[in-house]
């Protein structure tokens, strides 16, 4: 065996070591995960609860960054550019398969530059106003859109966002092209919303289920193929006149490209054991959601669902003609 043969079979062998040795006291300080929107919305609340699941399990702090902006792609282009070493994570949801269709100037490969952990759950969608807004009903709301049209403010998350993308569904359906008002997440939205500054929003039962059970926004229908037990008065949008509709916002835990296999291992257990925590289950299920199955919680899967997902909105945007950049 000649001298390169045996410096790059040793240069490998000093690599893997340092990847084990790397991996075996992984993790030995905090762990960031990266909320791609404001704080105090359904991203950032399922973020928060399963980082404070994995930080019993890690034994370190797993700590929220809310990076907000762009409709999720200012957060997740910093986590592609992150270092692979598995101290920076990315949680989002929908709007990661959508991006590369809407941003034509994408800075980063939702797929290539990722590593997937593993899904998270599913979040019904709910058509919410402001308490001000006179339709009782979507029986009443449907017209009044029709009349006001763009004198209606619909607020979404920037462009991409599972509420931007709802909305868009949401006024193909009706045939009605109301105003839309981008936020930095559906937080500071619902923020506005109470404050009576915008009318109508279609966001995720994670951050629209307290106000509504308090009476302090107008709730419409949600947006799953069946009711929603924690929210059971309200009706499908399909039963509601508008047959098919249906949207469910899933939600990935990622790291970014090339982090080691033993320490992606690491973060697909810990996720997977934050989601069979009882306090995150009882709290997504009076959120109106739960944990994906423990099969559903592995890369595999997230992997799959990511270019499923990619393919699948990538037509119904093009056909849209709706581009951010
Ligand atoms: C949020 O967390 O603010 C929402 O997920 C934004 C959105 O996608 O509508």
């Amino acid at each position: 065996m000649n001298y390169q043969t045996l410096r790059r079979l040793g240069l490998a062998a000093i690599a893997a070591a340092s990847t084990f040795a790397h991996a075996q006291d992984y993790p030995n300080k905090a762990i960031t995960v990266v909320v791609p929107f404001a704080a105090g919305g359904p991203t950032d609340t399922v973020a928060r609860l399963v980082a404070q699941s994995m930080t019993t399990n890690l034994k370190q702090q797993v700590i929220v960054e809310n990076v907000g902006g762009a409709g999720g792609t200012l957060g997740a282009g910093r986590v592609a550019r992150a270092a692979g070493d598995g101290y920076t994570l990315l949680l989002h949801h929908i709007g990661h398969s959508t991006a590369p269709s809407l941003y034509r100037k994408l800075a980063f490969d939702p797929i290539g530059d990722f590593e997937p952990i593993g899904l998270v759950a599913d979040v019904p969608m709910t058509l919410i106003a402001k308490q001000a807004l006179p339709p009782k009903d979507m029986k009443e709301l449907l017209p009044y859109l029709k009349a006001n049209k763009e004198k209606v403010l619909y607020a979404h998350a920037g462009v991409g966002s599972a509420s931007h993308l709802c909305g868009l569904l949401f006024m193909s359906t009706i045939q009605v092209d109301m105003t839309t008002v981008p936020f930095g997440g559906t937080g500071p939205a619902m923020t506005s919303m109470l404050g009576g500054e915008v009318d109508l929003m279609c966001d995720q039962t994670t951050n629209t289920t307290g106000q509504i059970k308090g009476g302090k926004v107008k709730a419409y229908a949600v947006t799953t193929k069946t009711p929603v037990p924690s929210l059971k008065e309200l009706p499908t949008m399909a039963d509601s006149g508008l047959p098919g509709f249906e949207v469910a916002v899933w939600h990935g835990l990622y790291a970014p490209k090339g982090t080691p296999k033993p320490v992606l291992d690491k973060l697909t257990a810990a996720l997977q054991t934050a989601l069979k925590d009882p306090n995150v289950i009882a709290r997504l299920a009076e959120l109106g959601t739960e944990p994906v199955a423990q099969n559903r919680a592995t890369p595999d899967a997230l992997r799959t669902h990511l270019k499923t997902e990619i393919d699948k909105w990538s037509p119904v945007i093009k056909k849209a003609g709706v581009y951010a950049d």
